[in-house]
């Protein structure tokens, strides 16, 4: 198993340290343009394996002919968000820099599965899958498990209870559209709206859709990258381990959910092809029609495109 992280910044570098730490594969290619960083990382990480106890080696490189034959190629290139900043705003400059590394990527990898972290996420997914020319399933976008991760997140901060007792699904566009389904929100199986009232639940609703810029706010120089490299790691796992996860992830479209020709965050099952199939969840009118106006933010987006 090869897994190239294309991106050596805080995203790619803690992607690349996950998949190390959790042995997820034989190599992991760490690629940058930016000449020594890719390689300074990389070695520094290898040399923790022994410690960590881990036999994933890491090359740090410039060439994309290191990455050839990689398995899954995870994307994180591109710049990041300062405060101020929508995630629109970085859609020209890291649309030219997604597609530029993904026809590097697929000229040497043509069986990879992408996943894509870059943002705005369901904008560059889009770009990737249309770069690529690979069949939708192998092109995925990595969002809604960390937006998901966040809400829950605030749920067991609220109620003082374990993370892993809240399950949710936060589905729609990694953006202000996010789409929490607050429905489908359990503590240990029970029903969130047991254990909260609505107006504390529409409080921590809107913390997740905000998220993101919180994080910016405290950092001011960038954006999140623990928990968004945690997301795209689950990811990687569920393929490489061929695991069957049901995770929500950005996805292409073509009718489910009333949705055609874009990427949005749905649940999928993800395996070993990627995404093995799209779950279909009933939806009431209400949450139908938020995750519809949230398609369509994203298609408006993709039609700014100049690729
Ligand atoms: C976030 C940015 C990276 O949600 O999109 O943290």
């Amino acid at each position: 198993m090869k897994i190239t992280v294309i991106g050596a910044g805080n995203v790619g570098a803690t992607v690349a340290q996950r998949i190390v730490d959790k042995e997820l594969a034989n190599e992991v290619v760490l690629v940058d343009i930016v000449e020594g960083l890719p390689q300074g990382k990389g070695l520094d990480m290898y040399e923790s394996a022994p410690i960590e106890g881990t036999d994933t080696q890491v090359v740090g490189s410039n060439n994309y002919a290191d990455t050839s034959g990689s398995q899954v190629v995870v994307i994180t290139a591109g710049i990041a968000r300062k405060p101020g900043m929508t995630r629109e705003q970085l859609q020209e400059t890291n649309a030219g820099i997604v597609k530029g590394v993904t026809e590097s990527v697929v000229a040497h990898s043509p069986q990879a599965i992408l996943i894509v972290v870059s943002n705005p996420l369901d904008v560059m997914t889009y770009v990737a899958y249309k770069t690529s020319g690979f069949e939708k399933h192998r092109v995925i976008g990595m969002a809604g498990i960390l937006d998901t991760a966040r809400y829950r997140t605030f749920i067991a901060m609220e109620l003082g209870v374990s993370v892993e007792d809240v399950q949710a699904l936060v589905l729609g566009g990694h953006g202000d559209s996010m789409v929490p389904l607050v429905r489908y929100t359990t503590i240990a199986g029970v029903p969130l709206s047991e254990f909260l009232d609505q107006p504390t639940i529409d409080k921590l609703v809107k913390r997740t859709r905000d998220g993101g810029i919180e994080i910016v706010n405290f950092l001011k120089t960038g954006s999140a990258y623990y928990a968004p490299s945690a997301a795209a790691v689950e990811m990687v796992e569920a393929i490489v381990k061929d695991k069957k996860r049901i995770l929500p992830c950005a996805a292409y479209l073509q009718g489910e959910y009333g949705i055609r020709d874009t990427y949005i965050g749905v649940p999928v099952k993800l395996g070993k092809k990627g995404i093995e199939q799209i779950v279909e969840v009933t939806l009431t009118a209400e949450e139908k029609a938020a995750l519809t106006t949230s398609a369509e933010e994203v298609k408006s987006n993709i039609a700014k495109l100049k690729l």
